[in-house]
């Protein structure tokens, strides 16, 4: 099997961790001769939008549509705005792609504890983000710009398609799961219209489901389960910003932001679907070589099983594993490695496989 990969570092860290998440894969691919792997640079980010004006270039959609997938380093610049860049890129390719899930599974790495040390045994947690109307669909604007008497709305937009089929796709989610649970969160006491018709829909497509054990919580109160009873949690579906806020939380709960990975899946597959980690471009650990490239292995592991490579795939995250309980970690996770370091340690494992 041969697979076309489109790799778009973007920005800051980002370009760091894309290209040490290469260098491991491809000695995976030539370790182990069961499969063929091509990643095809594309230099969309803050530079290309200095230089061109834009983000991506004109026919983008297209170009993505000719790749298996696509991996995704992360995007933002001092430089710039940071709602230009998103929309620039990441946004520009989640809602026409229709990459409508966004699935970020959240665990606590051998060799390595939860800073808190409220789950003693470890988070083992699967998020759902829907990922392409909400809170992010854009909507909205403003007048009398810079008067005293500015105006600036922020319309949520959620539709029954929209929500039904995330939902769907949570309890599939929670059922292929051993615990078969999952917590749908809103905020349906304040919010009335659009957070309600979430309650609806669990409620309906949860009778489709009877072995899914599932309940619901305000998202305020959740981030207080999280953190005090994480053991009650298995699987989570929220909206586009509740989700992004707790799948930040939830990683840093379970170790660090660098090894969350998150995939944002056309379940139809009409489309590519893009792999990317939670983080974003980190400016402040930029250029310095020490960003964990953990998310990013891990988000390209999701990649591989998604295109049909699932052996592969538990292959990489088993010498990801081995190399983190060998303490061969970076400073987000109290060790003393930088990136490369961790990237030769995986090419070890790789190499024994
Ligand atoms: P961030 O995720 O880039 O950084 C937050 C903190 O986590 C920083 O202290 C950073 O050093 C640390 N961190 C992040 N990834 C790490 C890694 N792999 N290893 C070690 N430490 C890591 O979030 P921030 O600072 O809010 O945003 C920076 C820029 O990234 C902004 O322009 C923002 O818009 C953009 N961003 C882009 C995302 C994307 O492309 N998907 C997601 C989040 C933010
Ligand atoms: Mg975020």
């Amino acid at each position: 099997n041969s697979y076309r990969i489109a790799s778009v570092p973007g920005d800051g860290i980002g370009t760091e961790v894309v290209s040490a998440t290469i260098q491991v894969v491809e000695k995976l691919a030539k370790t182990l001769g069961t499969f063929k792997i091509d990643f095809e640079h594309i230099p969309w980010g803050t530079e290309y939008y200095k230089q061109t004006g834009r983000y991506v270039s004109e026919d983008y959609l297209d170009t993505l549509r000719k790749y298996d997938a696509v991996l995704f380093g992360a995007v933002g610049s001092p430089d710039v705005p940071d709602h230009i860049s998103l929309w620039g890129l990441l946004l520009a390719i989640r809602g026409p792609l229709q990459l409508y899930a966004n699935v970020r599974p959240v665990r606590t790495f051998p060799g390595t504890k939860c800073p808190l040390n409220t789950a003693t045994d470890g988070i083992d947690w699967m998020l759902v983000r829907e990922n392409s109307e909400g809170e992010y669909a854009g909507q909205g604007g403003r007048s009398h710009v810079g008067q005293q008497w500015e105006v600036a709305t922020e319309v949520a937009v959620f539709t029954r398609v929209g929500v039904e089929r995330i939902m769907r796709f949570a309890f599939e989610t929670a059922r292929s799961r051993p615990r078969k649970l999952l917590t749908v969160v809103t905020k349906s006491n304040s919010m009335r219209n659009g957070m309600v018709l979430w309650d609806e829909v669990a409620a309906t497509v949860a009778n489709d489901f009877p072995d899914v054990k599932w309940d619901k919580m305000l998202v305020d109160a959740m981030t207080v389960r999280m953190v005090a009873k994480p053991g009650s949690i298995d699987t989570i579906v929220g909206t586009n910003l509740h989700m992004d806020i707790l799948s930040d939380l939830a990683a840093a709960l379970a170790g660090s932001i660098g090894v969350a990975p998150s995939s944002n899946l056309d379940p139809t597959r009409k489309n590519p679907s893009l792999f990317e980690p939670v983080h974003g471009s980190a400016f402040d650990i930029t250029g310095k070589g020490v960003a964990n490239p953990v998310a990013t292995f891990w988000s390209a592991a999701e990649m591989l099983i998604w295109i049909g490579e699932k052996d592969a795939a538990s292959k990489l995250m088993g010498c990801v594993e081995r190399v983190c309980a060998a303490g061969i970690l970076t400073p987000d996770l109290g060790g003393t490695s930088d990136t490369q370091g961790v990237v030769d340690a995986v090419c070890l494992e790789v190499e024994k496989l």
